[in-house]
């Protein structure tokens, strides 16, 4: 397939037309937020799947219901699909959904509403190593070539949804006050319980120490990957092939060690550290 059939270009971003069509996107446009919405944020590869277990479970008091009977992408829909406009409008208030649109995207309603914003930050060294495995399993994106081809492609932003800097950038320089909260995938690899309650205060949930325990446990990467209603073993191997790598691979922080050469990691650095001079805000872990 060439990139044309496998891609469309949205105000400049590459989406996979697997998953949004010109339709869907003007339906995303115009779609009404309600103030009591919740909006996952992120750049590919940085936690998405993972939040679209934790809302659920966050929002029932850690009923496992949701999560063990309605596949992923019904229960937290993806911002933008056509399957959105299929199910949001049967989704219960609140209602929680997941993009990874910048912020300078969302639609009108969107800012005007008083909808919450979980924006997940992934160290992109990680978010790269992650992206480049899931682009061997899904079939709808193109070959990543080699390791280091597709870290050209990353760094330029020829890749899904653009540079990881100019997404971090848009979400870190918004409007929406205390409308967002920050998190990063290393924050809920190290210790997901006190995750869980940053997440929970945020959503104004008070949940027992137990029910922290029961999502915690429900949350973990293996009770996550044998999950049949979030491993993707729903979607049929023409689209994604767990053969060629699993959707849940490690889920740890600091793959890329065992991916970057020092050429490599020089050059990396030096790409993302220029981009983000004279930003006000710090990344959490060094690059
Ligand atoms: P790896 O490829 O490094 O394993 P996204 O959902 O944004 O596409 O992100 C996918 C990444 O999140 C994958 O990273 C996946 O393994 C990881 N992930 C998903 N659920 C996780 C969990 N419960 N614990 C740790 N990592 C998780």
């Amino acid at each position: 397939m060439s990139f044309e059939e496998m891609y469309l270009i949205y105000h400049g971003l590459v989406l996979p037309r697997q998953s949004y069509c010109s339709e869907s996107l003007r339906f995303a446009q115009e779609f009404t937020f309600k103030d009591d919405d919740i909006v996952v944020v992120t750049y590919p590869k940085s936690g998405t799947v993972w939040m679209q277990e934790i809302l659920p479970l966050v929002l029932n008091g850690g009923d496992l219901t949701p999560v063990l009977t309605i596949p992923n992408w019904d229960r937290v829909p993806w911002f933008g699909t056509p399957r959105f406009a299929l199910v949001v409008d049967q989704l219960a208030s609140p209602r929680a959904l997941v993009t990874h649109f910048p912020y300078h995207l969302m639609p009108p309603s969107f800012h005007t509403s008083k909808a919450k914003v979980i924006y997940i930050m992934r160290n992109p060294k990680d978010a790269l190593v992650s992206s480049f495995y899931f682009h061997q399993m899904a079939v709808f994106l193109e070959d990543p070539g080699t390791f280091d081809e597709f870290m050209d492609k990353f760094l330029e932003g020829r890749v899904l949804f653009g540079k990881w800097t100019d997404h971090v950038k848009s979400w870190r320089h918004t409007e929406l006050g205390d409308r967002i909260m920050y998190i990063t995938y290393e924050e809920m690899v190290q210790d997901l319980p006190a995750a869980l309650r940053h997440i929970s205060g945020f959503l104004s949930r008070n949940l027992s120490e137990e029910a922290i325990q029961k999502i915690t446990e429900q949350c973990s990467f293996n009770t996550m990957k044998a999950n049949a209603m979030s491993n993707f073993s729903l979607v049929p191997k023409i689209y994604m092939d767990p053969d060629k790598s699993s959707f849940f691979r490690k889920g740890v922080v600091g793959d890329w060690i065992n991916h970057f050469s020092s050429v490599q990691l020089a050059r990396f650095t030096s790409v993302i550290q220029k981009e983000l001079e004279g930003e006000s805000f710090s990344l959490p872990w060094s690059l």
